[in-house]
């Protein structure tokens, strides 16, 4: 039967949105990945005319943390997967579905949009309501580890056991899929953010010095790492003597970082083997063979792979391209309407 939507797909391109606490992507049929940026909003507090204003979204308002005056709040709307400030998520959200899709605003897209495994009713409506004021015609969510093993190219529509563990900034969730349903999964705060929050404390108790969270992170996508190897590493860091109060210059190494993020790393590894004692025996005999597969941005660290691989015995896979694969499978999903219907929550 023809349905007005067929008619309307002409005009408008889909767009997949992956809205991450650390990072949004965005992704229109047909062109591929057209926005990634930080989920971070600046916001200035009273203006000349006396009016809240936005100073700056993505990449420019990241780089402006523990860098503004204090008119300025430099706002990371999304905590622990969930839409946290509903205003500045909105807001975020509008601006960049407008600079990545420069169709004529005339017929507005349909959007599928990742959100985590389990969220509320509540959680669900907000995700909704800010996707559809940022000027969506029709609104699909999808259960992230669904769309990062979608996007991991993980066969979820078989009928055997898929183990997708993707780690982020806010979360990380492991799901064991088949058939196109979450068979278990297990959400837990220790991710990006927490890496980054452990070597802040670790370097407060150790050395005495106070650093920012943009440095925090820079230590860990430089010289963190969850397993031992051959090569020592080594990273000059700058940041605030706690007892002098000057700033201060200290050199750090790989093994020190590892020791910080342990016991993040600990409850990563501890939420992979509970999700692996509850999988059911016949789909726990398909991971045995092709493995756990590794997403999201924390799937880089160095040698978490290989951490995990001796603590399971199993094969470890990092997916190819891990902070792409949210947005990519949840493009998938949106080009193709069996599985879209199947998967897409209500
Ligand atoms: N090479 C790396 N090593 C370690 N961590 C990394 C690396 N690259 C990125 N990350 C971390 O990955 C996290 C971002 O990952 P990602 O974009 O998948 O998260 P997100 O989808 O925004 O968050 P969430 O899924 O929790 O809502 C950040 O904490 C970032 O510091
Ligand atoms: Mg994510």
């Amino acid at each position: 039967m023809f349905h007005i939507d067929d008619l309307l797909s002409v005009f408008t391109s889909d767009i997949a949105i992956d809205l991450g606490t650390a990072n949004t992507l965005i992704y229109v049929k047909g062109e591929g990945i057209v926005g990634n940026e930080p989920s971070v909003v600046a916001v200035q507090e009273k203006d000349a005319r006396g009016a809240k204003s936005v100073r700056a979204v993505g990449k420019e308002a990241k780089e402006m943390i523990g860098k503004a005056p204090v008119n300025i709040s430099v706002i990371r709307p999304l905590r622990d997967g969930v839409i946290a400030d509903f205003d500045v998520a909105h807001h975020m959200l509008r601006y960049f579905i407008r600079h990545a899709y420069k169709r004529g605003s005339f017929i507005k897209p349909r959007i599928a949009i990742g959100v985590p495994y389990g969220i509320t009713e509540v959680e669900k409506r907000t995700v909704r309501e800010a996707t559809l004021g940022a000027g969506a015609r029709e609104v699909f969510l999808i259960e992230q580890p669904m769309a990062a093993a979608v996007g991991a190219n993980l066969p979820v529509a078989d009928p055997a056991g898929n183990m997708i563990v993707d780690i982020g900034g806010g979360t990380t969730e492991v799901a064991v899929i088949s058939l196109a349903g979450i068979v278990y999964s297990k959400s837990v705060k220790s991710a990006g953010d927490k890496m980054d929050e452990s070597i802040i404390d670790y370097l407060k108790k150790k050395y005495n010095l106070s650093i920012g969270e943009r440095m925090a992170e820079q230590i860990k996508l430089h010289i963190g790492n969850a397993y031992p190897s051959d090569k020592r590493e080594f990273m000059e860091v700058k940041g605030l003597d706690l007892v002098a109060g000057v700033p201060k210059t200290i050199e750090i190494n790989s093994d020190e970082v590892r020791e910080s993020l342990s016991e993040v790393v600990k409850s990563i590894v501890a939420a992979v083997k509970i999700v692996l004692e509850n999988t059911p025996p016949e789909l726990a005999a398909d991971i045995v063979d092709k493995g756990i597969v590794l997403a999201g941005g924390g799937a880089l660290l160095k040698n978490l792979d290989e951490l995990l691989r001796e603590e399971t015995n199993l094969p470890v896979i990092v997916a190819e391209d891990p902070l792409k694969s949210v947005v990519m499978g949840t493009g998938k999903i949106l080009e193709d309407i069996n599985l879209l219907r199947t998967v897409s929550l209500y």
